[in-house]
């Protein structure tokens, strides 16, 4: 037990100092619950209010994906640079070291191949499993226009719904149909569709006239990175998305298919958290591509 406080007279209430009564440095986040507020706050930097997420769940529709065949030598050298994983419940038991210190944000739905009708999904992880594994958000792909529209919708409020329980962001990713014009009309109705109906944030494609979409979404977007692109215009992409409003990049292909990932990934770091001009960050990339090149080690 501890000895019994008698010393009234030195104690300090600081009666003179407010007390901090701060909003969450998150868009369209405020009124969340603590435990939802801390998980968003281990995704996004509350320094610079943005993300680097490192994508690498496409293998749970089309499997072994370029640069993903071995998740165990291809990823886990650039996880330390990024500031969450987007990843898959069977690579994260198989493949990632439990004593990792790093957020990451589960694949939740699924179902379909590349071989089928790929907006037929279901909801594919249970969020007390979610929890178990102490995911910092779920991820639901969701396709508006598609085929299976509606029952994707209802795959995310359902994770929405679950998620609301446990103080469980859902991140609400717009799939693309072939057959959609993906330009800011589709992706400002997308995006705004996902928050409206309870998405904590958005993960969607950059397009000329972002600005409208970010604008017109009341909760944080964060831009896929897409096919593989020249790094400079990667960098490009993650710079105009930043400017125009994006809290962010969930980024895949752009950084695991580059020459050098370790560099690309550091370098859109420089691009997301600093606002580098990507001709600078190119440089930059080059740098390290050379330094790790002359050190003989993994660029
Ligand atoms: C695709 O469905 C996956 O969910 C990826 O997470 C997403 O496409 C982002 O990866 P990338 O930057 O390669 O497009």
């Amino acid at each position: 037990m501890p000895e019994a406080d008698n010393s009234k007279d030195a104690k300090n209430y600081y009666l003179d100092v407010p007390v901090r009564n701060d909003l969450f440095f998150l868009k369209g986040s405020n009124s969340y619950d603590w435990g939802m507020k801390n998980r968003l706050a281990r995704i996004f930097n509350p320094a610079s209010g943005k993300t680097v997420m490192l994508a690498f769940d496409h293998g749970y529709f089309q499997g072994p994906t370029t640069g993903l065949e071995r998740v165990d030598v291809t990823i886990l050298p650039l996880a330390e640079h990024a500031d969450a994983l987007m990843l898959t419940r069977g690579i994260l038991r198989t493949t990632i070291p439990a004593s990792t210190q790093k957020p990451f944000v589960m694949r939740a739905s699924g179902g379909p191949s590349i071989l089928k009708e790929l907006s037929n999904e279901q909801i594919a992880v249970d969020v007390e499993d979610a929890l178990r594994m102490n995911a910092s958000a779920m991820a639901v792909q969701v396709f508006i226009g598609g085929e299976f529209e509606t029952q994707s919708v209802h795959n995310m409020t359902r994770l929405v719904d679950a998620g609301m329980r446990y103080s469980m962001p859902t991140l609400g990713v717009t799939a693309v149909g072939k057959e959609i014009t993906r330009d800011a009309r589709y992706i400002g109705l997308a995006s705004r569709i996902l928050a409206e109906l309870g998405a904590t944030f958005v993960k969607t494609y950059y397009v000329p006239g972002f600005e409208t979409v970010t604008a017109s979404c009341p909760v944080p977007i964060v831009i896929a990175g897409g096919k593989k692109l020249p790094e400079l215009d990667a960098l490009k992409m993650a710079h105009n998305a930043i400017g125009d409003g994006a809290s962010g990049v969930d980024m895949g292909r752009n950084i695991f298919q580059s020459e050098a990932p370790v560099s690309m990934i550091r370098a859109v770091r420089k691009v997301v958290h600093e606002n580098m001009k990507p001709e600078h960050a190119y440089e930059y990339y080059q740098e390290m591509k050379n330094a790790a090149a002359g050190a003989g080690v993994g660029a």
